[in-house]
């Protein structure tokens, strides 16, 4: 049996029938499950050998579903998902009984997004499924990008992989939770804030630390490579046997890795995680990196990079 392909069928049986498939979205790749089968989410959080105080974000294909999840949808909610589902943009409702606790880790409130990716919007729509899914990684390591990485990693642990190409955005949604008169933004990520300004309420970004019990994907050491990764100081600290993954930058040497030549930041948060990758895999001792200019998706890129060399 080939272990990923575009068998839209299959992938929602093995759903229906509680195994674990990777599935492809506009951010990066899921480890999805039926949200509404506790047995199944289990798997997801062996699989990936997540500890269980980190809840799943939801995954819906219509916005009808939200119904049976949520309780009420405040109007600046509504507000938000007319203009931005599907896409990069998990929301925090408080959660129906119909989601087993495990799926939110405990919490009373659950994150929720519609991907904006056809494939997987389409196995949504025609299997009326909700799936929970994180991020398919071990936990800690760097988000995939592609089905590959998804079984580089976790082998015959899934089931069987949706390929849908590689993530077109290449970072993680980014998390709001909001009552009428604030957005607060828990994780940022491939909806860049300046998107959230338009709704006539301040918009905070959360400055979560790894001790927050909320912690959503934000813990200080995350995203990580398993070599050493520091930032890039002064080019003196460039040395044979590392590897330097810079912004803009070209370089003459072949171990090195350049996020986007023309210094386009939807192409370098592309880039991200599957250079990340890239470097770890070489026979080098040391990754350097370059910070990307702090505006727009580049605070995202930095909020990655900052949890990728923190020690
Ligand atoms: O783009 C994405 O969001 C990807 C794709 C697959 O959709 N998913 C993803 O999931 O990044 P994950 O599990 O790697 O990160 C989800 C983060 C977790 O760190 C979790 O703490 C936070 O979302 N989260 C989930 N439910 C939450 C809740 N009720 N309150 C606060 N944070 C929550
Ligand atoms: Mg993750």
């Amino acid at each position: 049996m080939e272990q990923s392909g575009t068998d839209i069928t299959k992938a929602s049986e093995l759903l229906k029938e509680g195994k674990i498939v990777g599935i492809p979205t506009e951010t990066v790749y899921g480890l999805a499950a039926d949200a509404l089968n506790a047995a199944a989410v289990v798997s997801i959080f062996e699989a990936k050998q997540r500890p269980s105080f980190d809840p799943l974000i939801v995954h819906i294909g219509a916005v009808s579903q939200l119904k049976q999840l949520v309780g009420d949808v405040s109007p600046l909610q509504q507000k938000l998902i007319d203009k931005f589902w599907p896409g990069p943009l998990t929301i925090i409702f408080d959660k129906n009984e119909i989601i087993p606790d495990i799926v939110t880790s405990g919490l009373k409130t659950v994150g929720i997004r519609m991907p904006q990716h056809p494939i997987t919007l389409k196995l949504l729509r025609d299997f009326d499924l909700c799936l929970a899914a994180p991020s398919a990684n071990p936990f800690g390591y760097i988000s995939p990008t592609s089905a590959d990485h998804v079984i580089k990693q976790l082998g015959d642990k899934v089931e069987y992989v949706l390929d849908g190409g590689p993530s077109e955005i290449g970072l993680e949604s980014t998390i709001v939770r909001c009552d009428n008169h604030q957005i607060t933004v828990l994780r940022l990520g491939g909806l860049s804030i300046d998107a959230l300004s338009d709704f006539g309420v301040p918009v905070v970004v959360s400055d979560h630390s790894s001790s927050s019990p909320q912690a959503p994907g934000m813990l200080t050491n995350h995203y990580s490579p398993r070599k050493k990764t520091s930032y890039l100081h002064s080019a003196s600290e460039i040395a044979e046997n590392t590897a330097v993954l810079y912004f803009s930058k070209e370089s003459q040497r072949a171990v090195d890795r350049t996020l986007s030549k023309s210094g386009d930041l939807r192409e370098a948060a592309r880039n991200l995680f599957k250079y990340l990758r890239e470097l770890d895999e070489l026979e080098i001792t040391e990754i350097f990196v370059e910070k990307a200019p702090d505006n727009g998706l580049g605070k995202a890129i930095n909020d990655r990079l900052k949890r990728a060399t923190a020690s």
